[in-house]
């Protein structure tokens, strides 16, 4: 049976904590829902508790990856409860509404559509770039139909780029590190164009900001896939190669404080804080449950939330990238055991 989500908690018998959830490797895996997800889900509504999804996945708005996400879980997903790697990045809006920026990632020009809906009005995607002049990539073929772009469209590819904005994973990497790399050694952004060689040791031309550091993910193949994080390594590497400096950058997504800010307003929102028998708003518990100790866990710590692992996504006992070491408040098998682990807790 579809299970019915109660929306918005009232507050009067609202549990005292919420707990936020990371996506992949903990309630989904690629195509494949995690087969504890569905209980977990019930013993969430059963206890009231509020709860919201923090994801290092995106590539389309919030309110589509609800609809994505109600589909595969069975439930009603609200997308104002749901924050995608890029849904902090609207606060960038004011700065580059009117700014010509190339929007990287995500399957065809679906980046576009969300950057465009958040305020951002001068936007293009290396696919329109490769549409417009092929040779831009040699190694590639365009995913779209080779079919001559609008003027709009040509003029945004032709004038300088001033800001270089990864929504999502690359679905070419070959491309997006090529015409990434052609705007970071650019003559102030103009594509096609490399810096005079008395520039050449300054930094780079235009600024670029990430949004999803994860160097591994976790799909329904057996072992974790390359995440978005190490895109930014290879273009790091070449950069520096080929200029001889260190690319600087700008970072979104877990573990970045930014990001738990931004996910902790939401909870202000949607479960507000009591007064405290002496008036005072009390402490926020959180606990946030995840599979990559470097984003969940690494980031709950670091904002003071209480972390708990779960075993399903990336973390494999002495597995990948094991030499780094966030300790979780708990480790569990999966997200059943997780809700279940929390609810004795608090009890
Ligand atoms: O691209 C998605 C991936 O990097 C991880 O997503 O839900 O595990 O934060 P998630
Ligand atoms: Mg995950």
């Amino acid at each position: 049976a579809t299970f019915r989500a109660r929306g918005l908690h009232t507050q009067a018998n609202a549990a005292p904590f919420s707990i936020v959830f990371d996506i992949d490797g903990v309630l989904i895996k690629g195509k494949r829902v995690i087969p504890q997800t569905r209980r977990a889900l019930e013993l969430l509504h059963e206890n009231n508790i509020p709860y919201i999804f923090l994801t290092n996945g995106g590539g389309v708005r919030e309110s589509e990856k609800a609809d994505q996400l109600s589909k595969k879980l069975g439930i009603q997903v609200n997308p104002d409860h749901l924050i995608v790697s890029h849904s902090p990045m609207r606060a960038l809006v004011p700065k580059y509404r009117e700014s010509n920026v190339m929007v990287v990632g995500g399957a065809g020009n679906s980046c576009k559509d969300v950057a465009e809906y958040y305020g951002f009005n001068q936007v293009f995607t290396p696919n329109e770039l490769h549409q417009a002049d092929p040779s831009v990539c040699p190694t590639s073929t365009c995913t779209e139909e080779p079919a001559p772009l609008d003027k709009s469209v040509l003029e945004k590819v032709k004038k300088p780029v001033d800001a270089v904005m990864v929504f999502h994973d690359s679905e070419d990497w070959g491309r997006d590190l090529q015409v990434c790399l052609d705007a970071l050694v650019s003559q102030g952004g103009s594509l096609g164009t490399i810096k005079k060689p008395e520039e050449l040791h300054t930094k780079q031309s235009v600024p670029i900001y990430f949004s999803n550091p994860d160097v591994v993910w976790s799909n329904e193949y057996p072992v974790p896939r390359f995440g978005q994080g190490s895109f930014k390594m290879c273009l790091e590497k070449v950069y520096q190669h080929l200029t001889g400096q260190e690319l600087e950058y700008t970072s979104y997504g877990k573990p970045l404080k930014t990001t738990y800010k931004y996910a902790e307003a939401l909870l202000d929102k949607i479960a507000p804080l009591q007064a405290g028998p002496d008036g005072q708003p009390s402490k926020r518990t959180v606990y946030a449950v995840g599979d990559n100790p470097y984003a969940d866990i690494a980031g709950a710590n670091g904002y003071g939330w209480n972390s708990v692992l779960v075993k399903t996504g990336v973390y494999m006992p002495k597995g990948l990238e094991n030499h780094h070491v966030h300790p979780a408040t708990a480790v569990v098998e999966h997200v059943e055991d997780a809700v279940r682990w929390i609810i004795a807790k608090e009890q």
